[in-house]
């Protein structure tokens, strides 16, 4: 049985001092949550504050990137080391606007996630086709590519921990939500590629996300599918009642 994992992505939105005040909020509200993992993803300056306040209870902090070499003149970079040292447990990788907006590849993705489990991070690797792909019938070639790019030479058992998050780009921050049945069949199709690529029991270990304007509406038909191991949130994760809602979706539907 696998856990499922509600995690929202933050980006660049809350202050340390925003953040703080959210995870308050969400910890009162999500108090009796069993069976789901809880996970929020904030921007750099507020991870230390962010672990902090989320000290005690089932929230847990990740980063939305990381740079791969341990430490070294590189201006503007973070390492895993860093983001394991200011609490984090989770790191986001290869999420589509890092792929959009700044040039990120999937050797770039592959590199990111090897230096993430050697520091004892769990990597969520991000993977999504665009509309003019899904429109062209590329998407299961699009994310085998993405999916055999961003795992390269990790060994099954590595595999078997990390995360992946199928995010469709043109559902995200959209409001177009892909359909419960067309999110199913791509998870379901990763799942399947990751038992070629390595075995049945990793493949059946392997969490996979959906992302893409998750909302509370939304949440439990998404959650309901069978290969569908929780969301990765991005516009509702910033308000608690959105959030919370979302979280309380994925365990009502778990039971
Ligand atoms: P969204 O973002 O929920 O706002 O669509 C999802 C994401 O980018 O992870």
């Amino acid at each position: 049985m696998r856990t499922p994992l509600i995690a929202g992505n933050w980006k660049m939105y809350k202050t340390p001092r925003e953040a703080v005040s959210f995870i308050r909020e969400l910890k009162t509200a999500v108090a009796d949550v069993e069976g789901v993992e809880i996970l929020l993803c904030p921007a750099f300056p507020a991870l230390v504050p962010a672990a902090e306040a989320a000290q005690g209870s089932p929230v847990k902090i990740g980063a939305q990137d990381m740079y791969w070499e341990r430490e070294g003149a590189f201006t503007g970079q973070v390492s895993a080391a860093m983001l394991r040292d200011a609490g984090c447990d989770y790191v986001i990788i290869g999420h589509s606007e890092r792929r959009q907006y700044f040039g990120e590849t999937d050797e770039a993705v592959a590199r990111k996630v090897r230096a993430a489990l050697d520091a004892g991070l769990t990597p969520i690797v991000c993977v999504g086709e665009t509309i003019d792909q899904r429109r062209a019938d590329q998407t299961a070639a699009v994310i085998e590519r993405q999916v055999r790019g961003g795992l390269e030479g990790l060994r099954a058992r590595e595999v078997a921990g990390l995360v992946v998050a199928y995010e469709p780009v043109w559902a995200i921050g959209t409001g177009l939500t892909a359909s419960p049945e067309d999110a199913q069949q791509v998870n379901a199709l990763i799942r399947a590629f990751v038992a070629r690529l390595y075995d049945a029991g990793t493949a059946a270990a392997v969490r996979i996300q959906y992302g893409g304007s998750v909302k509370p509406a939304n949440a439990a038909s998404l959650m309901g599918q069978p290969d569908i191991d929780g969301a990765l949130v991005g516009g509702a994760s910033l308000k608690t009642e959105d959030f919370a809602g979302i979280i309380k979706a994925a365990r009502e539907v778990r039971k």
